[in-house]
């Protein structure tokens, strides 16, 4: 049997939320290196455009759609465009996130616990709170119900959802808005999982521990905090976006078609390992 053969990406038709940076990029990058046709969407006008044509330089098959994963009539159309640009689609990654810094409970992994002013829960704003759910959770919801229309119908798909190792191993994982979206996005993961296997559609999780992106207002570029953090980590280094690229090939193609309902902890250093 040849083995390499069962990674072969060539001309699928991928979409990825979050595309225009850190590992949405890093997802896009190595699906149209491998001879995918891949789709950024991402709120960020500027970063997209820029990213876009630095890929179409080096004569991969990219472009871009600028739309917000909240905004679900748009992120609809910019998933339906790429799929009829495509004929087909064979890869979705619900990956669009934010983290809006410490929470209310103060939650982390390891470590002294971040002292956090008396009365921040009665403080924490709806209007935080439902932003953060709405795009680490509902975007997810709507990225994959919109992969699902079109995948379903073909019999083949892989969809990827990023979610976190934070929602597993960080202390107060029940409080915070980011912990709770990324834990309500694994649970959701499974029951997608098992609702579309019998379609040829595998669904699993990507739950990356610390990586160096632009995640939280890039506090992850700062020496001190990776130095900090990465004394937490077995292997003592932060991650960065090319390290997870091997593993988004696998989950994206053929080569993964057992794996389903499963969340793939990469740990910046940790290597790999399933979690639960
Ligand atoms: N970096 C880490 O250490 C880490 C750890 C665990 C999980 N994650 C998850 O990885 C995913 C990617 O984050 P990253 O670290 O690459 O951060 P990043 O900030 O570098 O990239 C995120 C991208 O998502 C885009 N985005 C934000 N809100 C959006 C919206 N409403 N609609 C469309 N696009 C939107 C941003 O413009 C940005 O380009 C997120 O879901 C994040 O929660 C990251």
């Amino acid at each position: 049997m040849n083995v390499s053969s069962r990674f072969d990406v060539t001309g699928f038709g991928v979409i990825v939320t979050g595309g225009a940076s850190g590992l949405g990029l890093a997802y896009g990058e190595v699906l149209a290196a491998h001879g995918a046709r891949v789709t950024l969407i991402d709120v960020d006008a500027g970063a997209l455009s820029d990213q876009t044509a630095r890929l179409q330089r080096e004569g991969l098959d990219v472009r871009s759609a600028v739309a917000d994963v909240t905004e679900h009539v748009a992120l609809d159309r910019a998933i339906d465009e790429a799929a009829a640009t495509y004929g087909r689609l064979d890869v979705a990654f619900a990956n669009a996130g934010i983290d809006p810094g410490v929470g209310p409970f103060g939650a982390w992994a390891g470590g002294a616990r971040p002292r956090v002013e008396e009365g921040a829960l009665e403080r924490y704003s709806d209007e935080r709170w439902n932003r953060v759910i709405d795009i680490n959770l509902n975007g997810i919801f709507a990225t994959a119900r919109a992969a699902a229309r079109h995948m379903r119908p073909r019999g083949f798909g892989r969809i990827i959802v990023t979610t976190s190792l934070a929602a597993t191993m960080v202390e107060g994982a029940i409080g915070s808005a980011y912990l709770a979206a990324k834990a309500g996005a694994r649970h959701f993961m499974r029951a997608v999982a098992l609702e579309l296997a019998a379609y040829g559609i595998t669904v699993n999780a990507i739950a990356p521990g610390f990586f160096v992106t632009n995640i939280g207002g890039g506090h992850a570029h700062d020496p001190d905090v990776q130095a900090a953090i990465s004394k937490d980590i077995p292997m003592h280094r932060v991650g960065r976006p090319d390290d997870i690229k091997a593993l988004a090939l696998f989950l994206a193609s053929p080569a993964s078609e057992y794996i389903t309902g499963q969340e793939v902890v990469i740990d910046g250093g940790w290597g790999l390992g399933i979690a639960d």
